[in-house]
Protein backbone atom coordinates (compact mmCIF):
# COMPACT_ATOMS: atom_id res chain seq x y z
CA UNK A 1 0.00 0.00 0.00
CA UNK A 2 1.26 3.52 -0.79
CA UNK A 3 2.66 5.15 1.96
CA UNK A 4 0.12 7.61 4.07
CA UNK A 5 0.66 11.05 4.33
CA UNK A 6 -1.76 12.51 6.27
CA UNK A 7 -4.02 11.07 8.92
CA UNK A 8 -7.31 12.38 10.43
CA UNK A 9 -8.53 11.16 13.82
CA UNK A 10 -12.40 12.82 14.18
CA UNK A 11 -15.43 11.87 15.22
CA UNK A 12 -18.42 9.91 13.15
CA UNK A 13 -19.94 11.79 10.43
CA UNK A 14 -16.11 12.56 8.91
CA UNK A 15 -15.77 9.10 6.89
CA UNK A 16 -16.47 10.64 3.95
CA UNK A 17 -14.05 13.05 3.81
CA UNK A 18 -12.31 11.11 1.60
CA UNK A 19 -12.32 9.45 -1.88
CA UNK A 20 -11.63 6.32 -3.51
CA UNK A 21 -11.13 5.09 -0.15
CA UNK A 22 -10.23 1.72 0.88
CA UNK A 23 -10.77 0.44 4.62
CA UNK A 24 -8.19 -1.46 5.89
CA UNK A 25 -7.65 -3.13 9.61
CA UNK A 26 -4.30 -2.08 10.98
CA UNK A 27 -3.01 -4.18 14.30
CA UNK A 28 -0.22 -2.75 16.62
CA UNK A 29 1.38 -3.89 19.52
CA UNK A 30 -1.22 -2.15 21.67
CA UNK A 31 -4.50 -4.00 19.94
CA UNK A 32 -6.07 -3.69 16.67
CA UNK A 33 -6.88 0.00 15.30
CA UNK A 34 -10.93 1.00 14.60
CA UNK A 35 -11.75 0.03 11.14
CA UNK A 36 -9.03 3.01 9.21
CA UNK A 37 -10.44 4.70 5.58
CA UNK A 38 -7.90 5.36 3.08
CA UNK A 39 -8.40 7.76 0.27
CA UNK A 40 -6.93 10.95 -1.38
CA UNK A 41 -7.44 14.65 -1.53
CA UNK A 42 -5.83 15.54 -4.07
CA UNK A 43 -3.67 13.70 -4.80
CA UNK A 44 -2.21 12.74 -1.33
CA UNK A 45 -2.82 10.09 0.10
CA UNK A 46 -4.90 10.60 3.43
CA UNK A 47 -6.56 8.26 6.72
CA UNK A 48 -9.56 8.07 8.45
CA UNK A 49 -9.61 6.58 11.60
CA UNK A 50 -13.12 7.53 13.97
CA UNK A 51 -11.62 7.76 16.92
CA UNK A 52 -14.80 6.09 19.30
CA UNK A 53 -15.15 3.55 16.62
CA UNK A 54 -17.34 3.30 13.64
CA UNK A 55 -20.33 2.95 15.54
CA UNK A 56 -19.33 5.75 17.87
CA UNK A 57 -19.37 2.65 20.61
CA UNK A 58 -16.06 3.54 22.47
CA UNK A 59 -16.23 6.05 25.71
CA UNK A 60 -13.05 8.94 25.89
CA UNK A 61 -11.65 6.81 28.95
CA UNK A 62 -11.70 3.86 27.16
CA UNK A 63 -10.47 4.83 23.60
CA UNK A 64 -7.19 2.79 22.70
CA UNK A 65 -5.13 6.21 21.82
CA UNK A 66 -2.27 3.87 21.90
CA UNK A 67 -3.13 1.78 19.08
CA UNK A 68 -4.80 4.83 17.04
CA UNK A 69 -1.39 6.88 16.87
CA UNK A 70 0.73 3.74 16.67
CA UNK A 71 -1.78 2.57 13.83
CA UNK A 72 -1.19 5.92 11.87
CA UNK A 73 2.49 5.72 12.57
CA UNK A 74 2.84 2.16 10.81
CA UNK A 75 0.84 3.64 7.99
CA UNK A 76 3.85 6.20 7.16
CA UNK A 77 1.92 9.15 8.23
CA UNK A 78 3.98 11.95 9.73
CA UNK A 79 1.01 14.09 10.18
CA UNK A 80 -2.04 13.63 12.28
CA UNK A 81 -4.73 16.24 12.49
CA UNK A 82 -7.41 15.73 14.70
CA UNK A 83 -10.72 17.08 15.56
CA UNK A 84 -12.49 17.54 18.90
CA UNK A 85 -16.00 18.38 20.26
CA UNK A 86 -15.43 20.94 22.91
CA UNK A 87 -17.77 22.50 25.59
CA UNK A 88 -16.49 26.48 26.09
CA UNK A 89 -15.26 28.07 29.38
CA UNK A 90 -14.12 31.13 28.29
CA UNK A 91 -17.09 33.04 27.47
CA UNK A 92 -15.71 34.96 24.42
CA UNK A 93 -16.42 31.54 22.05
CA UNK A 94 -20.25 30.79 21.43
CA UNK A 95 -21.47 27.40 20.31
CA UNK A 96 -20.60 26.75 16.53
CA UNK A 97 -17.24 28.04 16.89
CA UNK A 98 -13.78 26.72 15.95
CA UNK A 99 -10.58 26.93 17.82
CA UNK A 100 -7.07 25.66 17.21
CA UNK A 101 -5.49 25.09 20.75
CA UNK A 102 -1.72 26.33 21.28
CA UNK A 103 -1.58 24.66 24.61
CA UNK A 104 -3.41 22.05 26.87
CA UNK A 105 -3.54 20.80 30.56
CA UNK A 106 -3.93 17.20 31.39
CA UNK A 107 -6.66 16.75 34.00
CA UNK A 108 -6.89 12.54 33.20
CA UNK A 109 -6.15 10.44 35.90
CA UNK A 110 -6.21 7.21 34.45
CA UNK A 111 -4.65 6.36 31.11
CA UNK A 112 -1.16 5.24 29.97
CA UNK A 113 0.29 8.76 29.37
CA UNK A 114 3.14 7.15 27.25
CA UNK A 115 4.90 4.95 24.40
CA UNK A 116 7.97 4.75 27.10
CA UNK A 117 7.59 2.78 30.00
CA UNK A 118 11.08 0.56 29.58
CA UNK A 119 13.18 3.71 29.01
CA UNK A 120 13.61 7.05 30.48
CA UNK A 121 12.31 9.43 27.47
CA UNK A 122 10.80 13.14 28.29
CA UNK A 123 9.67 14.71 25.35
CA UNK A 124 9.07 17.91 25.39
CA UNK A 125 6.08 20.07 24.91
CA UNK A 126 6.90 24.05 25.20
CA UNK A 127 4.97 23.97 22.09
CA UNK A 128 2.96 20.66 22.55
CA UNK A 129 0.83 21.47 19.03
CA UNK A 130 2.55 21.14 15.53
CA UNK A 131 3.19 25.31 15.03
CA UNK A 132 3.74 24.50 10.97
CA UNK A 133 -0.10 22.65 10.96
CA UNK A 134 -2.13 25.05 13.34
CA UNK A 135 -1.01 28.09 11.31
CA UNK A 136 -2.45 25.82 7.73
CA UNK A 137 -5.58 25.05 9.87
CA UNK A 138 -6.32 29.03 11.01
CA UNK A 139 -5.49 30.33 7.35
CA UNK A 140 -7.75 27.79 5.69
CA UNK A 141 -10.44 28.01 8.75
CA UNK A 142 -10.28 31.80 7.85
CA UNK A 143 -10.59 31.49 4.21
CA UNK A 144 -14.19 29.88 4.40
CA UNK A 145 -14.91 32.48 6.81
CA UNK A 146 -15.70 30.65 9.87
CA UNK A 147 -14.85 32.16 13.34
CA UNK A 148 -11.94 30.51 14.81
CA UNK A 149 -9.62 31.55 17.29
CA UNK A 150 -5.95 31.03 16.76
CA UNK A 151 -5.33 30.95 20.64
CA UNK A 152 -6.79 28.76 23.09
CA UNK A 153 -6.05 26.15 26.05
CA UNK A 154 -7.59 23.02 25.92
CA UNK A 155 -7.99 20.79 29.40
CA UNK A 156 -8.91 17.26 28.79
CA UNK A 157 -10.61 15.80 31.56
CA UNK A 158 -10.77 11.91 32.14
CA UNK A 159 -15.17 12.03 31.35
CA UNK A 160 -16.91 10.37 30.65
CA UNK A 161 -19.51 12.57 33.12
CA UNK A 162 -19.20 16.38 32.11
CA UNK A 163 -17.38 18.65 34.53
CA UNK A 164 -19.29 20.47 37.99
CA UNK A 165 -19.39 24.39 37.19
CA UNK A 166 -17.02 23.87 40.63
CA UNK A 167 -14.09 22.09 38.16
CA UNK A 168 -14.91 24.36 35.39
CA UNK A 169 -14.37 27.40 37.33
CA UNK A 170 -11.38 26.52 38.75
CA UNK A 171 -10.10 25.61 35.11
CA UNK A 172 -11.38 29.14 34.18
CA UNK A 173 -9.22 30.22 37.18
CA UNK A 174 -6.34 28.11 36.01
CA UNK A 175 -6.53 29.86 32.23
CA UNK A 176 -8.05 26.99 30.24
CA UNK A 177 -10.93 28.25 27.63
CA UNK A 178 -12.21 25.33 26.51
CA UNK A 179 -12.80 21.51 27.96
CA UNK A 180 -12.66 18.02 26.08
CA UNK A 181 -12.38 14.59 26.73
CA UNK A 182 -10.30 13.04 24.20
CA UNK A 183 -7.19 15.25 23.40
CA UNK A 184 -4.94 13.00 25.98
CA UNK A 185 -3.35 11.40 25.66
CA UNK A 186 -3.74 11.58 21.83
CA UNK A 187 -1.17 14.99 21.01
CA UNK A 188 1.33 13.44 23.46
CA UNK A 189 1.46 10.19 22.10
CA UNK A 190 2.39 12.01 18.70
CA UNK A 191 4.54 13.77 19.55
CA UNK A 192 6.59 10.81 21.00
CA UNK A 193 6.79 8.98 17.34
CA UNK A 194 7.74 12.61 16.00
CA UNK A 195 4.11 12.80 14.14
CA UNK A 196 3.19 16.25 14.08
CA UNK A 197 -0.02 16.78 15.52
CA UNK A 198 -2.92 19.78 15.54
CA UNK A 199 -6.46 19.80 16.60
CA UNK A 200 -9.43 21.34 15.05
CA UNK A 201 -11.78 21.77 18.10
CA UNK A 202 -15.49 23.27 17.65
CA UNK A 203 -17.39 24.23 20.20
CA UNK A 204 -20.66 21.97 20.99
CA UNK A 205 -21.87 24.00 24.05
CA UNK A 206 -20.95 26.28 27.04
CA UNK A 207 -19.45 24.30 29.77
CA UNK A 208 -21.36 23.00 33.06
CA UNK A 209 -22.58 26.56 35.09
CA UNK A 210 -22.34 28.40 32.53
CA UNK A 211 -24.83 27.18 30.85
CA UNK A 212 -28.37 25.34 32.98
CA UNK A 213 -27.31 21.54 31.75
CA UNK A 214 -25.51 19.68 29.28
CA UNK A 215 -27.18 17.09 26.77
CA UNK A 216 -25.20 14.49 25.03
CA UNK A 217 -27.65 15.00 22.56
CA UNK A 218 -26.97 18.89 21.98
CA UNK A 219 -22.70 17.85 21.44
CA UNK A 220 -23.87 15.68 18.47
CA UNK A 221 -26.44 17.80 17.11
CA UNK A 222 -23.60 20.80 16.85
CA UNK A 223 -21.05 17.79 15.78
CA UNK A 224 -23.21 17.21 12.79
CA UNK A 225 -23.85 20.23 11.78
CA UNK A 226 -20.63 21.03 11.55
CA UNK A 227 -19.26 17.93 9.83
CA UNK A 228 -19.41 20.73 6.38
CA UNK A 229 -17.24 23.37 7.69
CA UNK A 230 -14.96 20.99 9.41
CA UNK A 231 -14.86 18.38 6.22
CA UNK A 232 -13.85 21.52 4.36
CA UNK A 233 -11.26 22.80 6.30
CA UNK A 234 -9.16 19.64 6.46
CA UNK A 235 -9.62 19.37 2.53
CA UNK A 236 -8.27 22.29 2.74
CA UNK A 237 -5.76 22.22 5.58
CA UNK A 238 -4.60 18.70 3.72
CA UNK A 239 -4.12 20.54 0.42
CA UNK A 240 -2.06 23.42 1.96
CA UNK A 241 0.80 21.17 3.84
CA UNK A 242 4.31 21.73 2.52
CA UNK A 243 5.27 18.83 1.46
CA UNK A 244 8.60 19.12 3.84
CA UNK A 245 8.23 19.66 7.60
CA UNK A 246 9.66 22.47 9.14
CA UNK A 247 8.81 22.19 12.19
CA UNK A 248 10.35 20.70 15.67
CA UNK A 249 7.90 17.70 15.43
CA UNK A 250 10.02 15.80 13.33
CA UNK A 251 12.69 15.74 15.84
CA UNK A 252 10.90 15.02 19.39
CA UNK A 253 13.01 12.63 20.28
CA UNK A 254 16.64 13.86 19.81
CA UNK A 255 16.66 15.98 23.01
CA UNK A 256 14.27 13.57 25.10
CA UNK A 257 17.08 11.36 25.86
CA UNK A 258 19.36 11.26 28.68
CA UNK A 259 22.86 10.59 27.39
CA UNK A 260 24.94 7.62 28.68
N1 LIG B 1 -17.01 18.87 28.66
C1 LIG B 1 -16.20 17.85 28.30
N2 LIG B 1 -16.18 17.37 27.06
C2 LIG B 1 -16.98 17.93 26.14
C3 LIG B 1 -17.84 18.99 26.46
C4 LIG B 1 -17.85 19.48 27.78
O1 LIG B 1 -18.58 20.43 28.14
N3 LIG B 1 -18.50 19.31 25.31
C5 LIG B 1 -18.03 18.47 24.35
N4 LIG B 1 -17.13 17.63 24.85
Amino acid sequence: MRKVEVAVIGGSGLENLLKGEEQIRVGTPYGLAPLISVGNINGKSVAFLPRHGLHHSVPPHKVNYHANVYAFHKLGAERVIATNAVGAINRRFKVGDFAVPHDFIDFTRLRQPTYYNDEVIHIDVSQPYCPEMRSVLIEKAEKFGVKISAKAVLVCTEGPRYETPAEIEMFRRLGCDMVGMTGIPEAVLARELEMCYATLCFVTNMAAGIQKRLTAEEVATTARDKTPPIQQILRETIKHLPAKRRCPCAHALRDAKLRD
